[in-house]
């Protein structure tokens, strides 16, 4: 049964919650990626949300809530947790917390980990959902496992074709990356996916940060790993000339010639709307008529540091089928 796509009203936001109450699966949109729910109370509702993205391993999902309130219900807050919360949420960021045992949260859902990751998400019709469902929703970005996350309902629908009971069609993206991703668990602070909110950001809070390199392991987060948000063709890094038969994912006003066809992440270099852009122009490059693609240099500050990272895990050596 292929998902059907409707546009987000509060009478499909209200079927929406309906079904989510009742243990079925709803992709949504949140201000990051659209995102693949399921109550996250419900241990069936979960194992769904892993059996529909093809998951090969149980690994945590993000638990979304509308606010902070509902949050310390789910979650251990310290003061330092709070202030983050208040500062960045509703918003493209995800706190790692101790579990509260009372949490009611499945613990697959949690990969059965005494920690749990929560979120706020700012897109309207996210809110109106989770505030509709009347429970917290576990839900990762609605796409394939490894593959790009999808920034509008036509990705969605086009990664899922069964899994989801409905699609809610909120428009694009507004970041178009994923929600940035610490531990608080530890005095000290660790990132452990770089994403919509900036360290910059996050440092007026927190302080100095310590970021995850390399692959831990065993690794804690699916964006750690070294081949993810993948296209199907060869991504090649820092391009300055072109290779027969290319395509070019560009940055900036000064794009060089001799490609295939040419995407502009930003031609103003705001990255901002790079970040916004990047997934579904990663989609639309990746055709079996190029030959690979080849992304321009982007500067490693602000949203350029996510951008790079899913950039360099988009273009790591894999063994995921590529077009056959
Ligand atoms: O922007 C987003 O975060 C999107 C939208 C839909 O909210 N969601 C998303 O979920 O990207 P997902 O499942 O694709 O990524 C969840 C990230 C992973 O890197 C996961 O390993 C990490 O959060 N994570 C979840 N629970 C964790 C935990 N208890 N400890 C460490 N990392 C955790
Ligand atoms: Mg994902």
């Amino acid at each position: 049964m292929a998902a059907s796509v409707v546009p987000a009203t509060p009478g499909s936001i209200a079927r929406a919650a309906a079904l989510l109450r009742s243990g079925q699966l709803v992709a949504f949109p949140t201000e990051t990626v659209y995102g693949l729910g399921g109550d996250a109370t419900n241990d069936a509702a979960v194992a769904a949300i892993f059996a529909a993205k093809g998951r090969p391993r149980f690994n945590p999902l993000i638990v979304h809530v509308p606010g902070l309130g509902e949050a310390e219900a789910i979650a251990v807050f310290d003061e330092r947790a709070r202030a983050v919360a208040r500062r960045c949420w509703p918003g493209p960021l995800t706190l790692v917390l101790r579990r509260r045992p009372d949490s009611g949260v499945s613990l697959l859902a949690c990969a059965g980990l005494d920690t749990v990751a929560v979120r706020a998400p700012a897109h309207p019709v996210a809110q109106a959902l989770l505030r509709d469902a009347g429970r917290a929703l576990a839900a990762p970005s609605a796409n394939r496992s490894g593959r790009v996350s999808p920034t509008t309902a036509a990705h969605v629908a086009a990664e899922l074709r069964s899994g989801a009971a409905l699609i809610l069609d909120g428009g694009a993206c507004a970041v178009g990356i994923e929600s940035t991703v610490v531990d608080l668990t530890a005095p000290r602070p660790v990132m452990l996916r770089s994403g919509g909110v900036t360290v910059e950001q996050l440092a007026t809070v927190l302080g100095r940060i310590a970021e995850t390199v390399g692959e831990p392991v065993p690794p804690r987060a699916p964006g750690q790993l070294p081949s993810h948000y993948a296209p199907r063709l060869k991504l090649r890094l820092d391009a300055a000339d072109a290779q027969p038969a290319e395509a070019l994912l560009a940055f900036g006003p000064d794009v060089p010639a001799g490609f295939a066809a040419v995407l502009n992440l930003s031609e103003r270099g705001d990255l901002a709307e790079a970040a916004a852009n990047l997934f579904a122009m990663l989609r639309r490059l990746d055709r079996r008529e190029f030959s690979g693609i080849a992304a321009m240099p982007i500067p490693e500050r602000g949203l350029g540091r996510a951008i790079n990272d899913r950039l360099r895990r988009a273009a790591a050596p894999r063994r995921s089928p590529r077009f056959s």
